[in-house]
């Protein structure tokens, strides 16, 4: 298939761009490089032997948007762009919706206007706010997120669905992402956070380095087994293998369909802290502080309708995760820029 990647040159995208060359599609990439570097793609091909397309293009770029479908046909849009610092979108929550509401928009009416209606929508698990249930699986109501990017979040899966609803042509295929770290095992690409990071994988990485001096831990007095947070981490390389697996429902002509995809195993900051110096041998001071804002106790999935309905589960565990993150920071101390 032609499969076009919105924000395909960021951590996730580019890992999926991998995966989908792997399986034997064609990849073009469409990022405004706002949180990413044009070498991810370069990195892409030395992996794959194949460099996808890029065009250097924002989504709200109606024109430039316009000349992309003009000059390709796709079978399928994966749309990964959008801004993602949580604190960030509560400080500038005009940008946020603006980027992301706003980019969705037009790149589904300019979708529509070339008759291409598929497409695999990057959401996240902050769309079932404080959960009513766990493990979170789909059938769990969507809650309030705590922030604007959560929002964006909520409110895209709405418009998608709503569009799917209106017009039985569209296959939509809604992707709920747990927390993706680890990073692919070339140790060529990986997440390249701006400033200082604000979660907790590439913090660790970055004090393992030496750029940070100590990890703060947000909250030890949580109702958890060691009292700090717990979270469904997922190998950023199993989260890719589902996109390519989403594929299969898309052809499949699926209309609406939502999927967690997680590992259904949750791990505390304190699990991750101590495996990643375990397994990499590198020693991660911290200090216990205050909780966080707007972070809950414990979120993981049941991520089963995945494993039923796509074949898809997750592979990789907590270890491969930690060597993984730590293989790419310490071959790339300056991210892309080394
Ligand atoms: P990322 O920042 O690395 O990738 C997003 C990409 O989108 C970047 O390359 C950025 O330059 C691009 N972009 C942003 N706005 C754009 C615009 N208007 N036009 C064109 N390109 C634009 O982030 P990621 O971690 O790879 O996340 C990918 C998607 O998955 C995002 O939608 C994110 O919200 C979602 N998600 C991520 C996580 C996570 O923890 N990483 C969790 C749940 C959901
Ligand atoms: N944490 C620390 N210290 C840090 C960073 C994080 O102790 O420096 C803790 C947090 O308190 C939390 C856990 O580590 O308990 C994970 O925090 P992250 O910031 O890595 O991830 P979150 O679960 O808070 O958020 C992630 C994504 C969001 C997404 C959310 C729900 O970053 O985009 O999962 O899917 F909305």
């Amino acid at each position: 298939m032609n499969i076009l990647l919105t924000g395909g040159a960021g951590f996730i995208g580019s890992h999926t761009a991998i995966e989908l060359i792997q399986e034997g599609h064609t990849v073009v990439v469409v990022d405004n490089l706002v949180n990413a570097s044009p070498e991810s793609l370069k990195r892409v091909s030395v992996i794959t032997g194949t460099e996808p397309k890029l065009y250097t293009v924002d989504l709200r770029d109606r024109a430039g948007l316009e000349q992309v479908f003009a000059e390709n046909h796709f079978d399928c849009v994966i749309h990964f762009a959008g801004l993602k610092a949580v604190g960030e979108s509560v400080a500038k929550p005009l940008e946020y919706y603006d980027n992301n509401l706003t980019g969705t928009l037009v790149l589904l009416e300019v979708m529509r206007a070339h008759g291409c209606k598929n497409l695999i929508f990057s959401s996240s698990a902050t769309v079932y706010g404080s959960p009513a249930e766990i493990p979170i699986t789909e059938s769990c109501p969507k809650g309030s997120p705590t922030n604007p990017y959560g929002w964006t979040k909520s409110m895209i899966e709405q418009i998608l669905t709503d569009v799917q609803f209106a017009d039985k042509e569209w296959n939509v295929v809604l992707l709920r992402y747990f927390n993706p770290i680890g990073a692919h095992q070339s140790g060529l690409i990986g997440e390249n956070p701006n400033g200082i990071p604000n979660n907790l994988m590439p913090y660790i990485t970055q004090v393992a380095v030496g750029k940070l001096p100590q990890l703060s831990v947000y909250g030890n007095d949580y109702d958890t087994p060691d009292g700090t947070g717990v979270r469904d981490y997922i190998h950023v390389v199993d989260l890719a293998k589902g996109h390519v697996k989403a594929l299969d429902a898309i052809g499949r002509q699926c209309g609406l369909a939502v999927y967690n995809l997680g590992t259904g195993v949750g791990y505390s900051v304190l699990d991750v802290v101590n495996t990643f110096s375990q397994v990499n041998q590198v020693e991660i001071p911290y200090v216990i502080k205050g909780r966080r804002a707007g972070d809950l106790a414990t979120c993981y999935s049941d991520p089963s309708k995945a494993g039923e309905e796509l074949g898809w589960h997750a592979e990789l565990g907590l270890a491969e995760m930690c060597q993984d993150s730590w293989r790419w920071q310490k071959n790339n101390p300056n991210g892309f820029e080394s």
